[in-house]
């Protein structure tokens, strides 16, 4: 297998999607047939769902909750958790993933761009998002005890924009000018813009870029680096950081 080696002028960005957290047991989007009880997923993760049946999003919601909870990080989130503790501020972790497992392995440097599964916000008021593991019952929909609106989970639905803070800071992490940029994607389709488009900036900015995939995603070509393979298996022994 390819090795890449990340010395001291280096930095690097890793995009992570569904594949990575497949490796823990959750599902990923494209492998099934993009259904869930007969709905496409994209019409029950976006606002016009919501507005639609709130109650059959949330049913969608606390069935991934329920799903993910037990879940536990694997040695391909534990890696890149070890990368950033050896890399500091030469690292940062773009997640698509909103199951959380980057955290509990310790990822800190970490941008979650389309939301997370276990925190929720009001569909109304500015409350600010909070926390909460809770899969409703069938049928509910939680109401905010602050203005009696419509509680969503707090995740980037289809349709919707990501978090502007987020691809500033992705942003500026590609912009330097001190070090020389790697940009790994592991475990994503390269379905889904923005992040599909990271590769492209990155080689903008004559980055070296590098895909870690199952099998060959529909955007291998556009990097300079393929390896196929599951990410809990490759991962582990991919990086070596000087
Ligand atoms: N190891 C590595 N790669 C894997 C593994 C594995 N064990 N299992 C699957 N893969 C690869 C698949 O080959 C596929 O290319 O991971 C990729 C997962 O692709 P998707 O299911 O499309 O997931 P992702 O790219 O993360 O989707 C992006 O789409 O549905 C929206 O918002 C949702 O964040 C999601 C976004």
């Amino acid at each position: 297998m390819e090795t890449l080696r990340i010395d001291k002028e280096t930095r690097l960005l890793v995009l992570t999607g569904a594949g990575v957290s497949a490796e823990s047991g959750i599902p990923t989007f494209r492998g099934g047939n993009g259904l869930w009880e007969n709905h496409p997923v994209e019409k029950v993760a976006s606002p016009e769902g919501f507005r639609e049946d709130p109650s059959l999003v949330w049913r969608f919601y606390s069935q991934r909750r329920a799903g993910a909870a037990p879940c536990k990080p694997n040695p391909g989130h534990l890696a890149m958790a070890e990368w950033e503790r050896k890399l500091g501020d030469r690292f940062l972790l773009a997640t698509q993933n909103v199951d959380g497992l980057h955290r509990v392995a310790g990822s800190q440097r970490l941008v979650e761009l389309h939301g997370n599964l276990f925190t929720t916000r009001c569909s109304r008021c500015e409350r600010e998002p909070f926390e909460d593991r809770l899969a409703y019952p069938e049928g509910t929909v939680p109401l905010c005890g602050q203005c009696g609106g419509k509680l969503r989970p707090h995740i980037v639905w289809f349709g919707e924009a990501l978090d502007e803070r987020d691809l500033l800071r992705v942003g500026y992490f590609l912009d330097r000018k001190d070090t020389r940029l790697v940009f790994m994607a592991v475990g994503t389709s390269g379905a889904v813009w923005p992040a599909a488009g990271f590769v492209d900036g990155a080689r903008e900015l004559g980055g070296e870029t590098w895909l870690v995939n199952a099998d060959p995603a529909d955007n291998a070509h556009r990097f300079h680096h393929f390896v196929q393979g599951r990410s809990g298996e490759v991962l582990p022994a991919l990086v070596t950081i000087d």
